[in-house]
């Protein structure tokens, strides 16, 4: 299959492309019809997704089967006061993708995030449940959404959590790092979601592509925890003795409020090509060794 994958320098756009040249996931094989030369990866260097010409321009001659939208602004706090680098990241670039994907009859899968709901639940969202995000960052996502499904037949909106992958930053690394350098670690315990391993994730978006089965999708791994529970699993697993304590959010304020309780519900995924996604701490811990083995 022709792809283009956008964002392809970020955590899960890394994940494809390791998973695409090595034919596997953690969890198991890719499908056959994927192969590396097929492949264009590209950032914002390459193409800014909220210039409509440009993509256009691009995708024309590219011609791909499909494309992968892991291109996002992703600073959750930076949202709060750069709304304009927001929107046109999260919103007008996947409308721009979703209008040419929608010409050249391509597919397009989009990814999202649990911050597009307010977090009042205590059940796992899912995939219909009504958004209505609290901060900057989830409402451009939500906008994004709107118009993929507004400008595209054929695409997948898909909504991960809390992400980790090899390449890039994320909060296991930053907590690895700051209980070294520290011996101890303050992390808030009434947020709740779902640590998500990106190569999982990309497991999941290859299979879904081979599908019709367009609409949203939920894709998190198994298992509820705080920020706390997860920064323990990680520094426990890292092999560092460091202090690891639990506050509230009202004792770590941040620039941009985030969802109390954000867990997604995979309902889709089970109802379609399966979920195959890990226990979230059978995921960390692999993450965790390979991280350490690798020389982080
Ligand atoms: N990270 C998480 O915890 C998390 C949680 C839930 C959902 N998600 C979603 O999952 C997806 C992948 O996240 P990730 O963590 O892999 O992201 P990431 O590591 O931040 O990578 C995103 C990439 O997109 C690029 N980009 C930004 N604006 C662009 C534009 N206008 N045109 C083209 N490229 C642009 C970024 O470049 P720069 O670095 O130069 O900006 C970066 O290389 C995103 O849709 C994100 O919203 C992530």
């Amino acid at each position: 299959m022709k792809l283009v994958v956008t964002g392809s320098l970020g955590q899960l756009g890394n994940e494809i492309l390791s998973i695409i040249k090595s034919g596997y996931a953690e969890i198991g094989a890719i499908p056959e019809n994927f192969d590396i030369s097929e492949v264009t990866a590209i950032d914002i260097d390459d193409l800014d997704i909220s210039d409509l010409d440009a993509t256009r321009a691009f995708l024309t001659k590219v011609k791909p089967d499909a494309v992968v939208n892991c291109a996002a602004f992703t600073n959750v706090n930076a949202c709060e006061t750069e709304t304009q680098t927001a929107y046109k990241a999260n919103a007008e670039g996947p409308r721009n993708l979703a209008i040419v994907c929608e010409e050249i009859g391509a597919k397009l899968v989009h990814i999202s995030t649990d911050y597009v709901f307010s977090g009042d639940g205590n059940t796992p969202y899912k995939e219909n449940d009504p958004t209505d995000p609290c901060g900057a960052y989830g409402k451009t996502k939500e906008q994004g959404e709107k118009f993929v499904l507004e400008n595209c037949k054929k695409a997948f909106i898909m909504r991960v959590a809390w992400l980790y992958g090899y390449v890039g930053k994320n909060f296991a690394k930053t907590m690895i790092t700051v209980a070294r350098n520290n011996g101890a670690v303050k992390v808030v315990n009434d947020q709740f979601g779902n640590p998500t391993s990106a190569n999982d994730v990309a497991y999941h978006i290859l299979k879904l592509l081979n599908t019709e089965n367009y609409g949203i999708y939920h894709c998190t791994n198994n298992g509820i925890c705080s920020w706390y529970d997860f920064a323990l699993r990680v520094i426990e697993k890292a092999g560092i003795n460091a202090t690891v304590s639990p506050c509230s959010t009202e004792e770590y304020p941040t620039p941009a409020k985030r969802p109390a309780y954000s867990a997604l519900d995979n309902a889709n995924l089970r109802a379609t090509i399966g979920d195959e996604m890990r226990d979230w701490q059978t995921a960390v811990d692999m993450y965790v060794n390979k991280l350490i083995e690798s020389g982080f």
